[in-house]
Parts: C-alpha cells; structure tokens; sequence
C-alpha cells in the first residue's frame, strides 16, 4: 500500500493529503497510513506530517526502488510488475542472485537490481566496478525460444536496449556499441554486458543478462587503471548529473520491446537496430580470444550475431566470443 500511497501524494505535487482522506481511500485505519507513511520516511522519502492538515511529499532519495522504476504504461513480458523486480542495497552481484532465483524457477522477465554490488562481475571472469548509488546494475531473466549456441544473440539485443535508452534521454551523446557488448562514449567504455546461461547441450534453460551502466560515476569511482579507457553518462553530459530512476525505466521498457520485437519478427530487426548504433563494422580491429589474435577488418555480422573479419590474405574469420580492440 505505501507505494499507493507515495502515488496518491506525489499527485498532490506540494500540497497536504489528509491522512483521513487516505484512510478512507483505502479503507484502512489512520494508524495503517501512518505505519506506511513511517516506512516510506525509512525508505528516505522527505514527507512533512502536520496533524491539522496531512502528509505532503517533499522530496524523493534516488534511489532504484522496484515502484520507481517499473515502466508505466506496464511492460508486457519483462519488469511488467513492481512485485518482478528484485531490489537489493547491495549484493554480491546481481547475476548470481537472479541465476539463483531462476534455479527455483523465477518468472521470465524478473529483473534484480542493486544500488552496489561487492564482487561485480565481468566478461571472461574479469571484475566490474560497481560503487554504490552511481550507476545501473540489473539483471534480467529470459526464457527464450533459442538453442544454447544462439545466447550471444541476447548480448546484441541488451546492447541494442541499452543504446536506446540513452538516446531517448540524452539525445546528443553518440553511444556506440563496440562489438559484442560494450557501449562506449567518445571512445570509453560506459557500459558493459554480461550473459550467462544455464543449458544442456541442445536445451536452453535460461539466460541470465546483467548490465551495468556508469551513470553518475566520476573519475576516482573508477580504479586507476580504468581511468582512461572508463566514462560514465554524467562525465560524457558535461558533468551534469543524469537520472538513474528515469534512465532505469527506460531501460526495462526498452529491454521489453526488443525482446517483443525478437519475438515477433525474429533477429533482423534487432540486428538492424545494432547496426544503427554499431562503431565496430568497417573498422580495423584486433580480435583477440583464448586461442588466437586476429588483426583484419570488421566486415559484418553473421545470422547467428559473429562476427566476422577479413584479414589481410583475404580470409574471412568468424568470432562468436572475443575481446575487439578498435584500430586507428
Ligand atoms: C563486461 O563488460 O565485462 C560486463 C559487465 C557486466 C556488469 C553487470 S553489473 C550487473 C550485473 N551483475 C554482475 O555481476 N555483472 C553484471
């Protein structure tokens, strides 16, 4: 109910609801609105109680709140309902957590998010810097209709969620996404991308894909070593702070229709969506993975999201994994 109630005033804008009226709204006692009024004050909301005339909402913590950050009008098959998102002040990471929850048969669509995670985690066992409050760190659960081979697919179609969300609130930053999963501003890595499944060799159980966005990171959030390759949305915005509740809402309801449009028209128009977005195909790149370096250029994507290059004997290489260095 104090989610309900925290609506009810926040239409109030600046003016007092009177505890009675709320009472009365919801049928329930004025010591019951006033429980939930204490816990929103817990949660950080600012609400001045006057006994003459109600509670008014002064201020609201930025904090990722599943009611704050559940898009509206709902999404269809992703974060649909505040009661699908998982919130957490801090978690080992986020991944882990929801892959537990999909072992006891979670829901598609549940996403968990937390304001800081203590063992972040990145692509090829790699470690993600996650500090508290600065950015987005969910992960959201699918059980799509592919084979195991084809969950690298999904990191696309994050990455392609992830691009659009950006545009639509800060329109005149040029996010790109950098082959397979990392979306990079003027050249520094922003966001990253992380899916891990759980499969049988020709059944696809679940995909767990986590996200991270820098949002309000500033320089020394990041360790210094990630100083000049990292950025955030706010240092990128000129330093101006950026909205993690809005920038998070979007991204569910973004998440949604990509996968609603995979669903219904399968992988081309999310392979044209990245294509708009991405900064890795006619350049020169070095592909490295566990077993070779390749240095060519980025040609295209295959069917199946590889990608593919051709080095410089004319022969064609095809990487479904691997970490892509952008060429002057
Ligand atoms: C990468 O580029 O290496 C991928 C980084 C993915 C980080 C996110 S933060 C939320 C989720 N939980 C994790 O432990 N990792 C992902």
């Amino acid at each position: 109910m104090r989610w309900k109630i925290l609506k009810l005033l926040r239409a109030k804008g600046p003016a007092y609801l009177s505890g009675e009226e709320m009472a009365r709204h919801f049928q329930v006692s004025r010591t019951a609105i006033w429980k939930n009024i204490q816990s929103l004050q817990a949660g950080g909301y600012r609400i001045e109680a006057s006994t003459r005339l109600g509670y008014r909402l002064l201020g609201s913590p930025d904090c990722l709140y599943p009611a704050e950050i559940v898009p509206e009008p709902a999404n269809k098959l992703i974060a649909v309902s505040p009661e699908q998102i998982r919130y957490y002040q801090e978690v080992d990471s986020t991944n882990k957590v929801l892959k537990e929850m999909a072992d006891k048969e979670a829901p598609e669509g549940t996403v968990v998010v937390a304001e800081g995670q203590t063992a972040g985690r990145g692509r090829l066992g790699r470690t993600w810097h996650t500090p508290a409050g600065k950015g987005i760190w969910l992960s959201v659960l699918f059980r799509p209709p592919l084979a195991p081979g084809e969950a690298p697919f999904f990191t696309l179609l994050t990455a392609c969620a992830v691009a659009q969300a950006v545009k639509n609130k800060l329109p005149a930053l040029n996010a790109g996404i950098k082959w397979p999963n990392d979306l990079l501003l003027q050249g520094r890595k922003f966001c990253g991308i992380l899916t891990e499944m759980k499969a049988e060799a020709d059944l696809l159980h679940y995909l767990v894909t986590g996200i991270g966005v820098n949002v309000n990171c500033g320089e020394k959030d990041f360790p210094p070593e990630l100083r000049a390759s990292a950025t955030s949305l706010c240092l990128a915005n000129n330093k101006k702070s950026v909205s993690r509740q809005e920038l998070a809402r979007d991204l569910l309801r973004e998440i949604d229709r990509c996968y609603r449009n995979f669903l219904a028209g399968g992988k081309d128009p999310i392979f044209a969506t990245w294509k708009k977005y991405n900064i890795t195909l006619g350049r020169k790149v070095e592909v490295k993975t566990l077993q070779e370096t390749i240095r060519g250029r980025a040609l295209d994507l295959a069917a199946d999201g590889a990608l593919l290059v051709e080095d410089k004997r004319g022969k064609t290489h095809r990487f479904l994994a691997g970490e892509v260095t952008l060429q002057a």
